[in-house]
């Protein structure tokens, strides 16, 4: 678990603009799980007001991803490119396009 060890905690020089990059990755990647992980447990939970209350959590970690996006993306200058030439390879093969922004 990441919170048991945190190597970056323990440095003693700052990230580089790299190791940045490489940390919003993991911290979204965190964020997708996490998603994923509370979405599931309120598919088993039967008690409506509980239940929302994973909902909700769930949908909090989705504004999660965006934040640690929008600094990704501002971090890794050639991420908005790959990212915008995979929306366009996307809608050119099947017509699905993009909803973001
Ligand atoms: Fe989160």
């Amino acid at each position: 678990m990441l919170a048991e060890k945190p190597y970056l905690v323990e440095r003693e020089k700052p990230l580089s603009k790299k190791e940045i990059a490489q940390a919003l990755r993991w911290a979204i990647e965190a964020e997708l799980d996490a998603i994923n992980f509370y979405e599931q447990l309120a598919e088993l939970i039967e008690d409506e007001k509980i239940r929302h209350v994973f909902y909700d959590v769930a949908n909090e970690e989705k504004e999660h991803v965006g934040e640690f996006l929008a600094v990704l993306l501002e971090v890794d200058e050639e991420l908005a490119e790959f990212i915008r030439k995979g929306f366009k390879e996307v809608e050119e093969e099947t017509g699905i396009k993009a909803k973001l922004q």
